[in-house]
């Protein structure tokens, strides 16, 4: 492990701070099927739902991940 991955371990970036949720749970959140859209991602993890500034990284992280399970869906 180099320096930049064990920085990343030690300072989990909150996406949305007001409700603090984190990157991580976004993607487990998707993945786990929990939620396929934005809103179900909302109710799910209660991000963005505050004041709304998190709204674009949110959406470019639910994004990715669904393409991720999209591709691999396809290739199985
Ligand atoms: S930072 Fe996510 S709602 Fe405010």
């Amino acid at each position: 492990m180099d320096e930049a991955q064990l920085y990343a371990l030690m300072r989990p970036r909150k996406v949305c701070i007001c409700r603090s949720v984190s990157e991580t749970e976004i993607r487990d959140c998707i993945r786990s099927g929990r939620a396929s859209n934005f809103s179900e991602l909302q109710a799910e993890t209660r991000c963005s739902t505050g004041c709304g500034t998190c709204e674009s990284r949110v959406r470019t992280i639910m994004n990715d991940e669904l393409s991720k399970l999209a591709s691999s869906d396809s290739s199985g």
